[in-house]
């Protein structure tokens, strides 16, 4: 039996259990995945147990993305420039700290366009926390113009500064309501929308050209006001959904050299949202 898990505080809610157990299930891999909740004096302790019980991969959730670096043997170039771990690898001896958040991201939107390249595509991201620099981090590998809007500038302005060399601006919210005809790809990373707030919208879509892709990270609910508005007028939209199935479908791969079946993991959470 091969052991995976989740780190996390809480983490009873967590559809990690049940997309891994179905992606195991598919490649015919016997194997557990479980949910630990760990408040955060216990993370020392946390990887000890993963060490000595013969865990070959651990998922890291919030609140323990940053802190967990400090216990690891090294970290991965994505989870450093993304500033957080979401997937511990053991490999030999060593724990290696990796993310796959923008990765699995860019796969569900380079699907989602039919595209393999961002470059000339202007995208518009909302939000500045740790979501938003997993986005950007993404986007910057993918060549695209980036504009960042927060509701607190500064925060933009900091997020921008970390990827210096890509083609990175930041606006307000209200400026970027302005200039909305002139995005391609609309990606919402803040937590606007996200239950139990469920009508409140990030940004207003009046303006918004025909063809552009609304994007929310978020997947409770599966569709956000956001999501909704934006397929009211016609246009395309990519649910947050995606990306949980990508990043988990990635973790496993980092763990088994194995591809994972996304239909069938996407098949198993929607049952359970
Ligand atoms: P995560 O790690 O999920 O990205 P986070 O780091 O707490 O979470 O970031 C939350 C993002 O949602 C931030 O961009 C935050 O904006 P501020 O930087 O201004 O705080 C944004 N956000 C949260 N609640 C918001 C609200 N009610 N209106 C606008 N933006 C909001």
């Amino acid at each position: 039996m091969r052991k995976f898990g989740l780190i996390g505080h809480p983490v009873s809610h967590s559809k990690s259990p049940q997309i891994h157990g179905a992606a195991y299930q598919d490649l015919g891999v016997t194997a557990e995945y479980v949910a630990f909740d760990i408040p955060e004096d216990n993370l020392a302790k946390a990887i000890e147990i993963m060490k000595v019980n013969g865990f070959e991969g651990l998922n890291v959730t919030i609140p323990h993305k940053v802190k967990i670096m400090e216990y690891l043997d090294t970290v991965g170039e994505d989870a450093t420039l993304i500033g957080a771990v979401n997937t511990i690898v053991k490999e030999g001896d060593r724990l290696v700290g990796r993310n796959t958040d923008a990765d699995g991201y860019m796969e569900s939107l380079l699907g989602a366009l039919r595209q393999s390249t961002l470059a000339n595509s202007n995208v518009l991201v909302i939000g500045a926390g740790g979501a938003a620099r997993a986005v950007v981090y993404g986007l910057t590998k993918h060549d695209a113009n980036i504009t960042i809007a927060n509701r607190t500038l500064h925060k933009a302005e900091q997020l921008a500064m970390l990827f210096s060399s890509a083609n990175v601006e930041t606006v307000t919210i209200a400026e970027a309501e302005k200039q909305l005809a002139k995005f391609d790809i609309v990606i919402n990373t803040s937590s606007v929308g996200m239950y139990p707030d469920v009508t409140n919208q990030p940004i207003d879509v009046t303006f918004l050209a025909m063809e552009a892709l609304v994007s929310d990270l978020i997947y409770n609910p599966l569709e956000t006001q956001l999501i909704k508005a934006a397929k009211q007028r016609g246009n395309p939209v990519l649910t947050g959904v995606e990306m949980f199935v990508n990043q988990a479908a990635l973790s496993i791969f980092h763990w088994t050299g194995l591809t994972a079946n996304r239909e069938k993991m996407k098949a198993e959470v929607l049952k359970h949202l």
